[in-house]
C-alpha cells in the first residue's frame, strides 16, 4: 500500500481522505470519526455536507487529484441497483466499473460502496449490517476494496428483530427500513446517526458506523505500513 510521507513524519498528522459521490456526508461522517481529515466530492451542491467540498465530477476529481490524499472512498451510483432508485423511477449511469479504474489509478488505498443489487458488479465485497453495530435497522452495504486495502468478513448476526415494510412507519418492536419517500425523518437520523440530514441524504446514506468500522482499519493500515 502507498501512502504519502507525512504520516510517517508529522505526529498528530489527520490523513486525508477523499470521499466520491459523497451525498450529504454519511460515509464521510463515520471517515471522520475514525480520524481522517475528510474532503467529498458531488456533482450536485450539497450545502448540509459537513466537511470540505467540492462540486465537480467524482472520476475527473480523483483522476486529477487522488494523489494527494491517503485514502479514497467512494459510492457511485450504479444504475437498476438501488430499492430506492426503482421507488423512484430514477435512472443512473452505472459507474462502477469506471470508478474502481479511477481508483485503481491513483495507486492509493481504497474503499467503494454500493447495495445489494451491485453485487454482481463488486469483487469480494464485505456486507456489512446495521445489527452488527447496534443499530436499530439492518441496511446491509457492501464495500469492495483495492490498493493494499483488505477487510474481514466480520459475523453477520442474525434479524432477529422484525423489520417494517419499505418506507413505513415503524411499528413498535420493529427496525425501520428508510428508502423512497419514508415516514418519519427524525427516527431515521436517531437510528442511523445523521442528525444534520434530510428525507433525501438519509434514503441514500451509507451509517457513518459502517464507515468509523472501515476508517478505523484503514488508519491501522496506514500506520502498519508506516512503522
Ligand atoms: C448513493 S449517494 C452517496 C451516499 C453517500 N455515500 C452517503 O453515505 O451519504 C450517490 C451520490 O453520487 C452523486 N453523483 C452521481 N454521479 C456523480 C458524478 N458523476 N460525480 C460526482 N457525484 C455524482 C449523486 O449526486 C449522489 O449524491
Amino acid at each position: 500500500m502507498t501512502q504519502p510521507a507525512p504520516i510517517r513524519r508529522v505526529p498528530g498528522y489527520r490523513p486525508r481522505l477523499l470521499d466520491l459521490y459523497c451525498c450529504q456526508g454519511g460515509a464521510s461522517k463515520g471517515y471522520g470519526d475514525a480520524g481522517f481529515d475528510v474532503t467529498g466530492v458531488d456533482k450536485d451542491p450539497q450545502p448540509r455536507y459537513p466537511f470540505r467540498f467540492i462540486q465537480g465530477d467524482a472520476i475527473a476529481y480523483v483522476l486529477e487529484h487522488g494523489h494527494e490524499y491517503d485514502v479514497i472512498a467512494g459510492s457511485p451510483p450504479c444504475q437498476h441497483d438501488s430499492d430506492c432508485q426503482r421507488i423512484q423511477g430514477r435512472d443512473h449511469p452505472d459507474l462502477i466499473a469506471p470508478t474502481r479504474d479511477a481508483l485503481n489509478s491513483t495507486g492509493r488505498p481504497w474503499a467503494m460502496e454500493n447495495v445489494r443489487g451491485a453485487l454482481p458488479k463488486l469483487r469480494n465485497p464485505v456486507m456489512l449490517c446495521g445489527a452488527m453495530f447496534g443499530l436499530e435497522t439492518y441496511r446491509h452495504r457492501y464495500f469492495e476494496t483495492g490498493g493494499g486495502f483488505t477487510l474481514h468478513q466480520p459475523h453477520h448476526p442474525q434479524h432477529t428483530v422484525p423489520q417494517a415494510k419499505m418506507g413505513r412507519p415503524v411499528p413498535p418492536g420493529h427496525y425501520g427500513q428508510y428508502v423512497g419517500n419514508f415516514s418519519g425523518v427524525q427516527q431515521a437520523r436517531d437510528v442511523l446517526g445523521v442528525p444534520w440530514m434530510n428525507r433525501d441524504g438519509i434514503r441514500e446514506c451509507v451509517p457513518p458506523a459502517y464507515t468509523h468500522w472501515i476508517g478505523t482499519a484503514a488508519l491501522q493500515a496506514l500506520l502498519e505500513v508506516a512503522a
